[in-house]
């Protein structure tokens, strides 16, 4: 398995590979695959809790999903995300929550949709032995705020502002950055700037690494982001599997 320090260190030359997993067969599949590190993302509300946004995503379903995928994953990093309001209302529900990734799901780090407001606690986390991957630009956690799911950082104010909360969290101790739906420049400035690596999601090619979501890279979504590419058919296949169950138990060929 890649160590967090070996993540922190990884080259250019190689980037990064990251995916999100929600259950073991499918972490047993991108783990066998060489992918570096999984990340079990709160976008398992949309992904396959059935929830229209991460929003209702409970700190219980991500430990348990998280716990399933450390139990198929054998050598990537498995990475557990902090859900909207495990964090954030105080430093003890902060610690507390991301403390039970590690304790109970078996996690090696957590993800923490970043702000000003988690600086302190990715820097406490970090001195408790808690490896923090931050995370910038499109946060889905604030869709409220933010009026749903735009590209950030597109003004010079607000591409400032992305660039200097980076480097706060570097300094704080995060041990790599995810950087969400923002101009490929900024990303390749934000990249340069950092000596940790910087994951991008739609954030375009300069960047150390890019993650997406399983079940848009293996064509189950519903619908997919913009920036995400399909690399499969599997909701055809699925669909193909399933009819062809129904229609043989109806016309007795099976069992
Ligand atoms: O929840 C998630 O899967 C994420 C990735 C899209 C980075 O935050």
């Amino acid at each position: 398995m890649p160590t967090v320090q070996e993540i922190q260190r990884a080259s250019p030359e190689e980037p990064l590979t990251m995916l999100t997993a929600y259950d073991a067969p499918t972490a047993a599949i991108v783990d066998a695959a060489g992918i570096d590190v999984i990340l079990v993302g709160d976008s398992m509300g949309n992904a396959v809790l059935g929830y229209d946004s991460t929003l209702p995503v409970t700190m219980d379903e991500v430990v348990s999903h998280t716990a399933a995928v450390a139990r198929a994953a054998d050598e990537a990093l498995v990475v557990g995300d902090m859900p909207f309001l495990s964090y954030g209302t105080s430093a003890e529900t902060g610690i507390e929550n991301a403390g039970r990734l590690l304790k109970e799901a078996g996690a090696n780090a957590v993800k923490i949709e970043s702000g000003p407001h988690t600086v302190e606690l990715t820097d406490r986390l970090v001195d408790l032995g808690i490896p923090v991957m931050a995370h910038l630009g499109l946060t889905p956690q604030r869709r409220n705020q933010i009026g749903g799911y735009a590209r950030q950082g597109t003004t010079e104010e607000a591409a400032a502002e992305i660039r200097d909360l980076a480097a706060k969290h570097e300094a704080a101790g995060a041990f790599s950055l995810v950087l969400e739906h923002v101009p490929d420049e900024l990303a390749a400035e934000v990249t340069a700037e950092l000596d940790i690596p910087v994951i991008g999601i739609g954030a375009g090619p300069e960047t150390d690494g890019q993650v997406l979501v399983l079940t848009d890279v293996l064509g189950l979504s519903e619908s997919v982001p913009p920036f995400a590419e399909e690399f499969g058919d599997v909701r055809t296949e699925m669909e193909d599997a399933v009819a062809a169950y129904r229609a043989a138990v109806e016309d007795g060929s099976f069992p």
